[in-house]
């Protein structure tokens, strides 16, 4: 009996004690929040604004509040006297709408900003411009469509605008990023670029792929233009969009395709047989979160689709239709069998007054 006591005592200790341990390794420091040594983290905690960080009293270099229900960063977000080495900021994949031009201010050493998957459908040009080490900053998969942005900042090396839904991009959203390095723009929506624009700045590397290229002349004088000066080294195929609403290969790693559209002296063979004309290639998939990417191949799928719900819709009408008709006919009917009286009074009002 003692025993068992005794034995019950020594585990209930050391399950205390191994909690207490656990607790220690990863702090509590905030409104659900984790914290270490280096890392204050509040990930997948379905927060809806961003905490006050009340009781972080280190000095944390990342700060990862990644896969929330964030909506806003206001400039308070982020004042904190133990921010000041910060360098890994993580917001990506929330609901942002909204961000303050000074909400990152505060964060003097700054190196990576992570705002992508997010609902930003535009952002201050000042956004990084105080923040004099950032290095990184992702934008990918926001809804700026017309609102291209323009980033002001003069260490950034790394921008990534991806999947933005952007149709313009000119010299001046580039001018005030002077040491931009590499800029993702696959999977927008450009149909043309002068490549004029990226003929001042240092830029070593660019995907521009996965867009509605126009099949025109111009553009494959953009590829030729920015593989020359080595700004584009491709790594998977480029298609350009005919009006027809399909895709042809433009260029590839193994360089340029043979583009019927564009046949210039010098420029591309002009002797071309059947067999060089417009081939489709299947085995470029186009990324699957582009909803106005369509696959080369699925077109004439598309058609017999359309025709057969063109086909069904008449249908419909016609069944429909038929159905309208009958019941009219059969309501006619059935009123008439069930009020007969009417008619024979009415029939009656007459034969009585030339009775009188
Ligand atoms: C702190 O936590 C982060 C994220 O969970 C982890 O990547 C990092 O290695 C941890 N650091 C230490 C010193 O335990
Ligand atoms: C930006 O974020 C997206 C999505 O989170 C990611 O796939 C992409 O690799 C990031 N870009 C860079 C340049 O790291």
């Amino acid at each position: 009996m003692v025993t068992s006591i005794g034995y019950l005592l020594v585990s209930t200790i050391s399950i205390h004690f191994v909690l207490l341990l656990a607790s220690a390794a990863s702090a509590q420091c905030g409104y659900r929040c984790v914290c270490n040594e280096t890392t204050v983290k509040c990930s997948e905690k379905q927060l809806r604004n961003i905490p006050e960080f009340k009781r972080v009293d280190f000095e944390p270099d990342t700060i990862d509040l990644s896969e929330n229900k964030i909506e806003e960063v206001t400039e308070y977000s982020f004042v904190h006297p133990k921010f000041q080495k910060v360098k890994y900021l993580q917001i990506n994949d929330n609901e942002i709408f909204n961000v303050h031009q000074s909400a990152f201010a505060v964060l003097t050493s700054l190196e990576f900003l992570d705002l992508s998957n997010n609902q930003l459908d535009e952002i201050p040009s000042e956004i990084i411009e105080k923040n004099t080490k950032l290095l990184e900053l992702n934008l990918s998969n926001n809804l700026f469509g017309l609102n291209t942005p323009t980033i002001i900042s003069a260490s950034v090396l790394v921008l990534d605008l991806s999947s933005c839904k952007l149709k313009t991009f000119t010299e001046d959203n580039l001018k005030a990023t002077p040491k931009l390095q590499a800029l993702y723009m696959h999977i927008n929506n450009f149909h043309h670029l002068d490549y004029h624009v990226f003929r001042k700045s240092n830029l070593k590397f660019l995907d521009i792929s996965y867009n509605p290229w126009r099949c025109h002349c111009d553009t494959i004088k953009l590829f030729e233009h920015l593989i020359k000066f080595g700004i584009t080294k491709l790594q998977r195929n480029v298609q350009c969009l005919h009006s027809n609403k399909l895709f042809e290969d433009i260029y590839g790693p193994s360089g340029p395709f043979t583009n019927n559209f564009c046949i210039k002296k010098g420029h591309f063979n002009n002797h071309q047989s059947d067999s060089q004309k417009v081939q489709l290639k299947d085995d470029v998939e186009p990324v699957a979160n582009n909803q106005n990417f369509k696959p080369s191949t699925g077109n004439h799928q598309e058609n017999v689709v359309n025709l057969v719900m063109h086909f069904e819709v008449i249908l419909i009408t016609g069944i429909a239709s038929v159905i309208i008709v009958v019941s009219l006919i059969t309501l006619a009917v059935v009123v008439r069998r069930t009020h007969p009286v009417q008619h024979t009074v009415y029939r009656e009002v007459p034969t009585e007054a030339t009775f009188l």
